[in-house]
């Protein structure tokens, strides 16, 4: 008998080692980081608009696990530089694969119905095997993460209805399945020398059938909203009402400033763990700050991407002019070092206005930006090679290029049907509010 195994009321019972049990938390970080970065990357062609908004959340859930396992990892008995390196060759080719997913339907159900479900099943059966004196670290943050994901799959599930146009991923959803359980599945169980032939098929019918994935030229938007150049509209905002609708729709337009994180979390993959970790908060941030505009909005009787367009004139102009995630994370830090003395300014504006929702939208974005000005210094310095000056010529180079990109399309594009459909807005919740005070007025007299 081994020390692994103990004699409990005649019984064998095995034991999980430390090396056995830092096994398997090495390979469930892995799933957890690696789909974590294929959501990132997937996002700028990601469709949906509510997945636009939601995934980010769930990547960032993600790096939360990711992260918890791999302290624990470390704390194993792993020297630190082993927690990175040394995986399951067939485990990283096969989860490589995930985003060559042709639309949003293939994305779900490649991560969802087939990873997700089985690293669930997995974490379940860890914790059921574990023991709770032994392993009981583990067991204190990986008890959670079954309902987590849990939570994760049902909202997939919700949302595919309003995927438009449907389509059917079985064939995809097939092929990763049976590809995952010809490589032993998540934990790398032996397999027959037939699950070992089907996976080699299913690798080469990936290669064959779904290119490998580049940054796409244009954002994917909702083809459910109508197409839109840029969202800025050409003229300035001058009244209360003017700036406060405006204010909303630069929330939604900051969908970018998550989708430019998540590009570069699956295009840098040799960053520390902490880059992926910051970017991924940093972008679910972003999708936070789209919902106060879009809340603000919809409280008003706007409806998203149909009366106010959804298009990013900052992706276009670097996506379009030879420019890459780096330069996207330029011309996004260089927006932000502008964030936290604008936001300060704002916040008293709409207190004056009386727009308490917008105020207090405004100072918790503040309370971001603070955060996402460390993140984008720290690690653009870093790809940088700490050369600042370089840093700060790209930044203003992206930001000529933004506002080149939007000089042009107000020369060929009046902000139509926009344009008319927000004037017939704001004069009806202008007569709103003026009504709305006469009524206050009359009754406090
Ligand atoms: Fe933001
Ligand atoms: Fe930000």
């Amino acid at each position: 008998m081994t020390e692994t195994h103990a004699i409990f009321a005649g019984k064998l019972v095995h034991k999980r080692s430390v090396e056995e049990a830092s096994g398997l938390l090495k390979r469930f970080y892995l799933v957890e980081k690696q789909v974590m970065r294929t959501l990132g990357g997937a996002l700028i062609k990601v469709a949906n608009w509510e997945l636009n908004k939601d995934l980010p959340y769930h990547f960032w859930q993600d790096s939360l696990r990711a992260d918890a396992l791999r302290t624990r990892i470390m704390e194993l008995r792993y020297p630190r530089r082993d927690v990175e390196a040394n995986h399951d060759p067939k485990l990283v080719q096969f989860l490589s694969m995930l985003i060559r997913a042709q639309d949003d339907a293939e994305l779900l159900a490649g991560i969802y119905d087939v990873v997700k479900q089985e690293l669930m099943e997995q974490y379940r059966l860890y914790v059921e095997q574990a023991d709770p004196v032994n392993d009981a670290p583990t067991l204190e943050f990986m008890a959670r993460f079954p309902e987590q994901i849990q939570q994760q799959i049902d909202y997939v599930h919700d949302v595919r209805d309003n995927i438009m146009p449907q389509s059917d991923a079985s064939e995809w959803r097939n092929v990763i399945r049976s590809y995952l359980t010809g490589i032993g599945g998540i934990v790398g169980n032996a397999v027959t020398p037939e699950q070992d032939a089907a996976a080699a098929e299913a690798e080469q019918w990936i290669l064959r059938e779904r290119a490998e994935y580049v940054m796409p030229r244009k954002a994917a938007r909702d083809p459910r909203f109508i197409p839109a150049p840029s969202s800025v509209p050409p003229k300035r905002a001058e009244s209360p009402i003017e700036i406060q609708v405006l204010t909303a729709i630069y929330h939604i337009t900051e969908i970018w400033a998550a989708e430019a994180p998540g590009l570069a979390i699956w295009k840098w993959d040799d960053m520390p763990w902490e880059f992926y970790f910051d970017l991924a908060r940093w972008a679910y941030d972003e999708t936070r700050h789209v919902k106060m505009g879009e809340q603000r909005l919809k409280d008003w009787g706007f409806e998203i991407g149909i009366d106010v367009p959804v298009y990013e004139e900052t992706y276009a102009s670097q996506a379009q002019n030879g420019g890459d995630e780096l330069d996207l994370m330029a011309l996004l830090h260089r927006f932000e070092i502008d964030g936290p003395a604008n936001r300060e300014k704002a916040k008293q504006q709409f207190e004056s206005f009386g727009d308490l929702q917008t105020s207090t939208h405004i100072d918790y974005d503040w309370a971001d930006e603070a955060i996402h000005l460390k993140y984008g210094h720290k690690w653009l310095l870093y790809k940088f090679d700490n050369d600042y000056e370089k840093m700060q010529e790209v930044m203003e180079v992206t930001l000529a290029r933004y506002y080149q990109y939007v000089e042009d399309v107000h020369k060929v594009w009046d902000y139509e049907p926009f344009q008319s459909r927000i004037a017939t807005k704001m004069i009806e919740i202008e007569r709103e509010y003026n009504e709305q005070q006469s009524r206050n007025h009359s009754s406090n007299g």
